[in-house]
């Protein structure tokens, strides 16, 4: 085994280096502590790998996303979103008799039960949608007893399929009570996002047909937001895991996370931000305050803590905008016409190219899904919709690691030093 050796004050410390089947090796610090009485600081975790994963693989240099090995682009055009599921919890693509089991299964599990939707009729109908999927995923775990023993294999598998199989359903719920239209029950005869594109925009008064371009193009969207290592909400996931709490509650945590701007709420902010700059001849305008250091402004959709190179996914959303827009026959979207305007200018940028930002999978995801009917306080809820698969096979990886312990990070403590209470009378 190769090792490294650390100096720390007068203390030498060899620390194991690890290799492993792509991508840069990692130093053993698990003894660094015990070794020199002092902790590593990373922050945000720049420079730390959390855990070892089989599960999917990133080259932010090269732009490469693989799942279990097999490249996105491959997935993406040859795959379904239910056979990557299969891939990403079990490691292997699935055979047709596996296939046809696991989608009979998932598309079994699809209803929610019905005193969820008294649930739903607590909020406001003006709430946020991710508000609603953060309480109502959370939930399942008060509705679905039979499924949070986490020690027991049969009921973490069925725990496993009833995420999938319910998302949809919740986040169809969750839009409809925004729109005060009717829930609308899923149909075991539709495919995954035919189900979900029905249970969405069917009312009860007449047929509702699945436009099968729209369906295919979304399940290739939740192909592409299916899994992505340790992201910031996958890592939530992992840690609400590593205490033990039950599979709902962990993935409710995981939705919160991605809710935020910087990360899954870049597809809302994204198509904002578009909406606000208007019309391309205004996009200098906006590369300038992104630039500017005393300006918060960020471009939504740009740059990535991993990809400094173009963001796989974005190029075959980029692609899929495309057909989609073909499809309904908008020739002329002015927020696809301000995002390619800006796309042009920030990569001939010396700031961008220096800082290495390229579109990330939120630059084209929003005007896709807008173009498809759904609200942007949709947009991240059908994130999570997607990325409820590898939140799941990452929690699943980590529970069936028999040495898997629970997270707890150290600090650098920098606050006031050890001192005696003072009686009101005489502070100040
Ligand atoms: C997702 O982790 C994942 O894998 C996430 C995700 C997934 O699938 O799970 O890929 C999904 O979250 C995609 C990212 C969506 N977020 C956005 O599009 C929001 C805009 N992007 C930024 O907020 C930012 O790029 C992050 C949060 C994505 C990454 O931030 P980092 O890695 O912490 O980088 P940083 O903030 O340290 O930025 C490095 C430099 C800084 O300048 P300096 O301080 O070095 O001078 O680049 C600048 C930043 O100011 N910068 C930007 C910018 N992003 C970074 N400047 C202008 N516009 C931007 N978008």
């Amino acid at each position: 085994m190769a090792t490294g050796t650390i100096q720390v004050g007068d203390k030498s410390l060899e620390l194991p280096v690890r290799t492993g089947t792509i991508g840069p090796d990692v130093v053993d610090i698990s003894k660094f502590y015990a070794g020199t009485g002092a902790f590593t600081y990373d922050p945000g975790f720049t420079s730390t790998a959390s855990c070892e994963s089989k599960i999917t693989y990133i080259d932010g240099d090269e732009g490469i996303l693989l799942y279990r090995g097999y490249p996105i682009e491959q997935l993406a055009e040859h795959g379904d979103f239910l056979e990557t599921c299969y891939l990403l919890l079990y490691g292997e693509l699935p055979t047709n008799a596996q296939k046809e089991e696991f989608d009979y299964n998932v598309t079994r599990h699809t209803m929610v039960h019905d005193q969820m939707t008294r649930f739903f009729t607590g909020f406001r109908r003006d709430a946020h949608p991710m508000a609603i999927m953060v309480a109502s995923v959370g939930a399942l775990s008060a509705f679905y007893h039979d499924s949070t023993d986490i020690s027991d294999e049969h009921q973490r598998l069925i725990a496993q399929i009833r995420m999938i199989a319910k998302m949809p359903t919740l986040a169809a719920m969750a839009y409809k009570y925004s729109i005060g239209q009717p829930f609308v029950y899923p149909k075991n005869d539709l495919d995954y996002a035919s189900n979900f594109l029905n249970m969405c925009f069917a009312v009860p008064c007449e047929d509702y047909k699945v436009n099968p371009v729209l369906s295919r193009a979304l399940d290739r969207i939740f192909i592409l937001h299916a899994d992505h290592e340790q992201n910031a909400s996958t890592s939530t996931v992992r840690l609400a895991g590593s205490s033990g709490a039950n599979p709902f509650a962990c993935i409710a945590a995981g939705i919160a996370c991605l809710w935020g701007p910087a990360h899954g709420g870049a597809n809302e902010a994204a198509l904002k931000m578009l909406g606000e700059i208007g019309t391309p001849d205004n996009v200098a305008k906006y590369v300038a305050k992104a630039k500017d250091k005393n300006d918060p402004f960020r471009l939504m959709g740009f740059g990535h803590r991993v990809y400094k190179n173009y963001d796989p996914r974005a190029k075959i959303m980029q692609k899929t905008t495309h057909e989609v827009l073909a499809e309904l026959g908008i020739k002329d979207d002015p927020l696809l016409d301000v995002a390619m305007e800006l796309e042009q200018i920030a990569l001939k940028d010396e700031y961008f190219i220096e800082k290495k930002l390229y579109p990330n999978i939120d630059f084209y995801s929003g005007i896709t899904l807008k173009a498809m009917g759904f609200p942007t306080s949709m947009f991240t809820v059908l994130f999570a919709l997607a990325r409820t698969v590898g939140w799941i096979a990452q929690w699943k990886e980590m529970i069936e690691d028999p040495s898997h312990k629970i997270g707890r990070p150290r600090q650098l403590y920098v606050g006031a030093d050890k001192r005696d209470y003072a009686n009101i009378g005489q502070r100040g």
